[in-house]
């Protein structure tokens, strides 16, 4: 069967009417909308706004909580193992810090640690698939960090309460905010090449919900660019890591405190028991659990295993009743629906149009204001354009950024999205793009301090598996950043603590009192988790046409 390239015919006539209101939609000056208005559509068009896509916990320390049914599911499922299948005495590997975790959190971490004191032959990093595989890898857009002279991480921190709806912790903001500068200066030291002017001067960009140009990036790759970096200098100074062997449950010792963990080698089928002094979880979010049946940006093991095991634990959660759809998913080809398209494009100028040429929305909203947007214009008015699989999307108009910016201007700064759309016969700087929300990120997680600890003593985390930074919805570039100031934290604090620790006894005890709490709350289930792969293969493969709308 020959492959589709390009747009179908119909699609073709919608694009006329884009390409016809682009001269006037040039000259066009942006309103935002007000807070009444971005209230009113979030409550009507926002996923997250839904009651019945949430439910209360039955156990644990949040017991109560409102999360997404997909999320619980995995919260009052069974433990993976059985822990009397686990021969605790014997160890495999002990360390003074077990890092749990292979991406940009874990990396920095690592890095932090070691440069705090921790001889790198007594910490340990494991992973469930190789180093660096995650969302940090894949990250495109950009860094926020304020170090301009007309900007300043007061302000910084301002646009991401703000951004937020003033929920996030402000301690947490404070510390995102403020170590950003010295982050971005570490990344200078290492060797990111972030994109600079002819004079050598950073290019900064605005992004969803920032009231200055704050966004640094490398191209459209950014993350990938960053991690080149950080797990080039993990080499160099040879942290130990384990691939293939993801944690399936926290050990604790006999007062309490997390002392390790149990690792699967999913390429032996072996167990091995790791006991440390402590442990830090930076495993990501929970994009693969498709929440609503949205697609995803997410890496293929983003899968809530660090959220499952640091609760089993005893660990306060936080803000898991928010999602971040990103605005601009793949909406066509079916090939690539789903992934992301970088908030850069609109940064550059390109603006949201709907199937007759209309700008529709203020480009630069927050990113939750902006999905809801876009799904009102799909769902609610009936502007969206229809693609041959039952998927509906906006227009994304790119090539206005080159009349923008002048020529060249997106081949050269958004080389990987340009190549991504003309393997399928699209050309970005002639054409259009297609795009509808797409699930993003995980906006909370297992609470911390600014210390990046988390409320169970010898646990710390970092990156998307953390919550309490971005309160109800993060904005653009402060992930990348999330990840590097709590990832150092981490480091930097787990350092200190194992000075003062030897650990006790090991159990998993806590894995049988989960049990025991599952059955006295009534919850019936034959799920277990941690899940470690998603599973394509059932009923809830997702939903191409998103018919919840
Ligand atoms: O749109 C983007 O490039 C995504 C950035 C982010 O989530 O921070």
């Amino acid at each position: 069967m020959e492959m589709i390239r390009g747009y179908p015919d119909y699609m073709r006539e919608s694009i006329e009417k884009v390409e016809k209101t682009r001269p006037q939609r040039l000259k066009a000056t942006f309103k935002a909308m007000t807070l009444e208005e971005r209230e009113q559509i979030l409550n009507e068009y926002h996923p997250d706004y839904k009651p019945e896509a949430k439910r209360d916990l039955k156990i644990g320390p949040s017991k109560g909580q409102r999360l997404p049914h997909e999320v619980a599911d995995l919260l009052e499922a069974h433990p993976l193992i059985d822990p009397d299948d686990v021969d605790l005495s014997r160890v495999d590997y002990d360390c003074d810090i077990l890092i749990i975790g292979g991406g940009g959190a874990g990396t920095v971490a690592a890095l932090w640690a070691h440069y705090s004191g921790v001889p790198v032959d007594r910490m340990l990093m494991t992973t469930k698939l190789r180093h660096g595989d995650s969302n940090s890898m894949m990250a495109q857009g950009g860094i926020q960090a304020a170090d301009r002279p007309e900007d300043s991480p007061p302000r910084h921190y301002l646009d991401a309460i703000g951004g937020g709806h003033f929920t996030n912790k402000p301690e947490l903001v404070k510390a995102l905010t403020m170590d950003a500068p010295a982050i971005i200066q570490w990344h200078e030291e290492l060797g990111v090449m972030y994109d600079k002017d002819d004079k050598g001067v950073m290019m900064e960009l605005s992004g969803g919900g920032t009231s200055r140009k704050r966004m640094h990036s490398a191209r459209d790759y950014t993350g990938m660019e960053i991690m080149r970096a950080i797990r080039d200098e993990a080499r160099n100074i040879e942290v130990p890591v384990l691939e293939f062997c993801p944690a399936v449950e926290l050990l604790k010792d006999d007062q309490g405190r997390v002392a390790g963990a149990v690792l699967f080698n999913m390429e032996t089928d072996q167990y091995y028991v790791v006991r440390a002094k402590a442990v830090i979880m930076a495993t990501g979010g929970f994009g693969r659990l498709h929440i609503q049946g949205f697609a995803t940006t997410n890496h293929y093991g983003a899968t809530a295993d660090g959220l499952v095991m640091a609760y089993h634990v005893g660990a306060n959660l936080i803000d898991l009743d928010s999602v971040q759809y990103h605005p601009t998913g793949a909406a066509y080809p079916e090939q690539i629906v789903g992934l992301l398209v970088t908030e850069k494009v609109r940064g550059l100028g390109a603006q949201p149009v709907n199937k007759n040429g209309e700008l529709f929305v203020f480009p630069l909203e927050p990113r939750d204001v902006e999905s809801a947007n876009f799904i009102r214009e799909c769902y609610g008015r009936d502007n969206g354009i229809i693609t041959p699989t039952g998927m509906k999307g906006v227009w994304l108009d790119s090539p206005m950024i080159d009349d923008l910016k002048g020529e060249g201007t997106i081949r050269k700064n958004l080389a990987a999205m340009v190549r991504m759309f003309e393997r399928f016969g699209i050309d970005m700087t002639k054409d259009p793009i297609l795009v509808f929300p797409t699930l993003h990120y995980q906006n909370g997680g297992v609470e911390i301090n600014d210390k990046a600890e988390t409320s169970v003593p010898g646990l710390f985390a970092g990156g998307e598996v953390e919550g309490g930074v971005h309160g109800k919805n993060r904005l653009m570039g402060n992930s990348l950043l999330d990840y590097n100031v709590f990832g150092r934290r981490a480091g930097i604090n787990a350092a200190e603590y194992v000075k003062k620790v030897t650990p006790g006894k090991l159990s998993l005890d806590h894995a049988r009192k989960y049990e025991e709490a599952l059955k006295n709350a009534g919850v019936e289930t034959d799920r277990k988790a941690p899940m470690l792969l998603p599973d394509y293969r059932g009923n809830h493969v997702l939903s191409r046409a998103l018919d919840i709308f």
